[in-house]
């Protein structure tokens, strides 16, 4: 069933909804401001149901904030390196918004800074924006569609759907901040953390890929096997140092490119007794330890700590674009962009 609720009015004026998803055993409620995640409710072992992702409780901090709680980061999360890329001959320019790189589009008018269109049925809510062509230096006219689901199996489904005008740059993701043990129950060092993924992509300064696909095998980025986020986040090692934890692109391993979702993530917090599975047919995540988390009171006024959550934002590899061997995230006009994560809850 679908509910919806006004959730305020933004600072010029227009309104915004945001719409509750439940099934008797989660629920969720997003907004079409940002086509944002504002909240899941899931039960712990005892089933007790508590919000599992952080954010605000108005709009406006939704409006301003930089972490981008919940967003639908894009159309191009993430960074590219010189904020320039290339489509057939022709030079793109970005804006540079972290040194002389870009960090996800723009943290005014990228698609967590749209008030989208809603469709809404029993069990989903969809989001549409047109974003017009050359906005934030990106080609081509794009309809986007977002639509949040419920799935049989407790899961929260994500599809992402984009046609252009022109070969266009995309690579949108979603930045929900997950804490396992409820929304305010601050470092998530003792979350255990299992990734399919036996490489990942390493950065240098700028967290900019370095352009090599190295094995987590032997360093603190290896995930192949359960083991605490916190185990190993302040290692001597100098992948952590440059990015002040995790922040890295991890390789999906059961990546085929044929669409088809490979399971390549699972947490679980013995506190709780809360698991969390997820799913994607893209060929890279990016864990995020909000080691940058600036210090803001998010829901119900809990003062949000650094590393207090942790993101598993799907994507094709970062700066992609400047690596012609990676999967390219260049689609349309004759191609469209089509991707499906899900984040699936349980409890052991
Ligand atoms: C980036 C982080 C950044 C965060 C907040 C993540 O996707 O990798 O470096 O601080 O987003 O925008």
């Amino acid at each position: 069933m679908v509910k919806k609720e006004h959730f305020g009015t933004t600072a010029d004026g227009r309104e915004v909804s945001c719409y509750i998803v439940e099934n008797g055993v989660i629920s969720f409620r997003v907004m079409d401001y940002g086509a944002i995640l504002l909240n899941v409710w899931a039960p712990d072992a005892k089933g007790r149901k508590e919000d599992v992702v952080l954010g605000f409780d108005t709009l406006a901090p939704y409006e301003t904030q930089l972490d981008n709680y919940g967003a639908t980061v894009g159309p191009v999360a993430n960074r590219t390196a010189d904020a320039t890329f290339e489509i057939d001959g022709q030079e793109y320019h970005l804006p540079a918004n972290e040194g002389v790189n870009n960090l996800h589009t723009s943290a005014t008018e990228g698609l967590h800074h749209k008030l989208w269109d809603v469709l809404s049925g029993e069990d989903f809510v969809t989001f549409l924006c047109t974003v017009p062509d050359g906005e934030c230096g990106i080609p081509g006219e794009r309809h986007f569609v977002v639509t949040y689901s419920l799935t049989v199996d407790n899961g929260i489904r994500i599809h992402y759907h984009m046609t252009s005008s022109k070969k266009t740059y995309v690579n949108p993701t979603n930045h929900t901040y997950f804490n396992l043990d409820g929304q305010g129950a601050g470092y998530i060092g003792d979350t255990v953390l299992e990734l399919a993924c036996s490489h990942y992509t390493p950065v240098r300064k700028g967290a900019i890929p370095t352009g090599e696909i190295a094995t987590v095998a032997g360093t603190p980025l290896d995930f192949t096997r359960e083991k605490p986020i916190g185990r190993d986040i302040d290692a001597d090692n100098e992948q952590l140092a440059l990015v002040g934890g995790y922040d890295h692109n991890f390789v999906i391993d059961g990546y085929t490119g044929g669409g088809d979702l490979v399971h390549f993530a699972t947490a679980y917090s013995e506190r709780s007794g809360r698991q969390m599975d997820v799913y994607t047919n893209l060929p890279g995540v990016q864990f995020y330890t909000g080691n940058s988390m600036s210090s803001v009171i998010g829901k119900k006024g809990v003062q949000y700590v650094r590393r207090g959550a942790f993101c598993l934002e799907t994507q094709y590899y970062p700066d992609a674009i400047h690596e012609k061997d990676w999967p390219q995230p260049v689609f349309g006009p004759d191609s469209v962009y089509d991707s499906v994560t899900k984040y699936v809850f349980s409890v052991r």
